[in-house]
């Protein structure tokens, strides 16, 4: 991996959450089956409210019929860096609990932390995704027949191996977020104690 791409934490991490960053070019190489199945299987395992697990994912992989049909439900931004990746999905939320209909409140909630397992088994495979919100949900939902009283569609990503040597065949403006270091808000500005906005004193 990119050595500037390692979290520069305040204090030390599993290598999955320190390695894990997002990616715009991406290797030419396929992802093995097996590799899919286990991050998929590390999204189904995720806690959810009431075990509803509303999360739901559609997978395409470079040379699928449906792979275009998917690809073309993508902005032109995100377009025009997510073709080095051979795999795209998209993830979907049940909007109504199952057992009584009613409103989940927590399924986009819920689908993150499916996409947090997902994303750390990915890293421990050493693969990387790219997520995006940059995308036409209704597209996605039209051209893959989705249920809509039923599911939403939520976000797209891209997953693969990473490989910089691809962001010269990306266009100049990609490149310079490809090669910075990732920054982040410090801990004090995000966890509090006696009163919200006052850092916690620990
Ligand atoms: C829900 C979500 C939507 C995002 N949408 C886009 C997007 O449409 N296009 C894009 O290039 N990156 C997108 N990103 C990537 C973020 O910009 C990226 O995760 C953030 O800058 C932090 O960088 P890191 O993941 O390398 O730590 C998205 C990420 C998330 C989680």
């Amino acid at each position: 991996m990119l050595e500037q791409k390692k979290a520069q934490t305040e204090h030390e991490l599993i290598p999955e959450i320190m390695n894990r960053w997002s990616p715009r070019a991406f290797a030419d190489r396929e992802v093995e089956v097996e590799k899919l199945q286990r991050i998929f299987e590390a999204a189904r395992w995720a806690p959810s409210s009431t075990n509803e697990q509303p999360w739901r994912f559609i997978v395409a992989s470079k040379g699928d019929e449906h792979y275009d049909k998917l690809y073309g439900c993508l902005n032109e931004w995100n377009r025009k860096w997510t073709w080095t990746a051979p795999v795209l999905v998209a993830t979907l939320a049940k909007k109504n609990f199952t057992k009584n209909d009613k409103p989940n409140k927590h399924s986009w909630h819920d689908l993150g932390l499916a996409m947090g397992n997902l994303s750390a088994q990915a890293t421990h495979e050493n693969l990387y995704l790219h997520q995006m919100a940059g995308i036409h949900t209704e597209e996605v939902e039209r051209l893959f027949e989705v249920d809509t009283d039923a599911y939403e569609v939520v976000s797209m990503f891209v997953l693969g191996y990473q490989d910089e040597k691809r962001l010269q065949e990306l266009e100049e403006r990609y490149h310079e977020s490809e090669l910075k270091e990732r920054s982040r808000k410090p801990l004090n500005e995000l966890v509090f104690g006696k009163r919200f906005g006052e850092a916690v004193k620990w």
